[in-house]
């Protein structure tokens, strides 16, 4: 099959009706969709990526009123949505009949989500189609934030990629659950933080998600992973130690550390912007990745804003080489 890379809403809603996938572009990352009311597209997902089936799917909509034709939205998950929605936040909520347990993995809750991207947007309301997407990368490596890393898992996998640019968000989405009315649950970390809940719910207990209880594929302990082996240290004398002789990769946030060769250094931001250094995360990680290095090396970041949700991805990114 080959694959084509443009920006044309009737092409991506063509294959769509087919039961095709199409990579589309969201703030976060880009996404491997299929139509949510096609059973077998929705398996294609699953073998496309190779992604283990337990593995529930987050399922995208382009307004909040349309949300109650897949799922119950309790007032507070509404004050949520009002807030958040669109953008990089997705709301676990009981789902309704219609949404096929292949999406939920046979739970009695689905992931909603509103996409803040205009062209994913008028994807969704042009073609009246809810749409399913994982993250449009192979199971369990990095995330793609550009067409030319969704090419390089899906080339000839799927016919059309919609393309609408580099991603701003560059982090995939913050998954939370209302538990009751002043108790939120962050099942993954992502640009809308705890901090940000609590603004709109003072009076809310807003908890992570505890990793001994894992269930979603991002809280997996390895995942995001690059090829070359990825470590994380907290400073850098432990980062240089890290050395011992080898040709590695430092992923820096914002300034260059005077004892290592400039071209093995790659700075995410600068000037010391969390959220371009979130942006660029993946990225760079891919760049990195292709590049020769035998290690990466990588210092953890501020935890402030979305640096959690950084520090969080690198964590996981990290977990397979320890
Ligand atoms: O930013 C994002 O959310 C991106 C873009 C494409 O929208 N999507 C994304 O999808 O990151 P994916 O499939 O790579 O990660 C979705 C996460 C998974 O870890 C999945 O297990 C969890 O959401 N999830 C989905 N439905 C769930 C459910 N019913 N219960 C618990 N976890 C769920
Ligand atoms: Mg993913």
């Amino acid at each position: 099959m080959q694959t084509l890379v443009g920006n044309s809403i009737d092409t991506a809603t063509h294959w769509l009706n087919a039961g095709e996938l199409v990579a589309v572009p969201t703030e976060t990352v880009y996404g491997l969709a299929g139509n949510a009311a096609n059973e077998k597209a929705i398996i294609k997902i699953f073998e496309t990526k190779k992604r283990p089936s337990f593995n529930p799917l987050i399922l995208h909509t382009h307004a909040i009123e349309k949300i109650n034709d897949f799922a119950e939205l309790d007032p507070t998950s509404l004050r949520l949505a009002e807030a958040f929605m669109p953008g990089p936040f997705t709301l676990l909520l009981p789902k309704k009949n219609n949404v096929s347990d292949l999406i939920t993995a046979g739970s009695n809750k689905v992931a909603v989500r509103i996409p803040n991207h205009d062209l994913l947007l008028g994807l969704l309301r042009e073609s009246n189609l809810a749409l399913v997407a994982p993250s449009a990368n192979m199971f369990g490596y990095v995330s793609p934030t550009s067409t030319a890393h969704v090419l390089k898992g899906m080339s000839g996998k799927i016919p059309y990629i919609l393309d609408g640019g580099d991603c701003s968000v560059g982090l995939e989405s913050t998954i939370a659950e209302v538990i009751s009315e002043n108790e939120i649950l962050i099942h993954r970390t992502g640009g809308i933080t705890a901090n940000d809940i609590k603004a709109i719910l003072p009076n809310a207990h807003v908890e992570r998600y505890s990793s001994a209880n894992i269930k979603t594929s991002g809280q997996l302990k390895s995942h995001y992973a690059t090829n070359t082996p990825l470590y994380m240290v907290t400073n850098v004398a432990e980062a240089v130690a890290l050395l011992k002789g080898a040709y590695a990769a430092f992923m820096l946030f914002d300034r260059e550390l005077p004892e290592v060769d400039k071209s093995q250094q790659f700075l995410l931001s600068p000037n010391g912007d969390i959220n371009e250094a979130a942006a660029r995360l993946f990225a760079t990680m891919q760049k990195i990745d292709a590049a020769g290095f035998e290690r990466i090396i990588t210092i953890k970041f501020p935890n402030e804003g979305i640096g959690a949700a950084i520090n969080d991805r690198l964590e996981r990114a990290q977990h397979l080489h320890k």
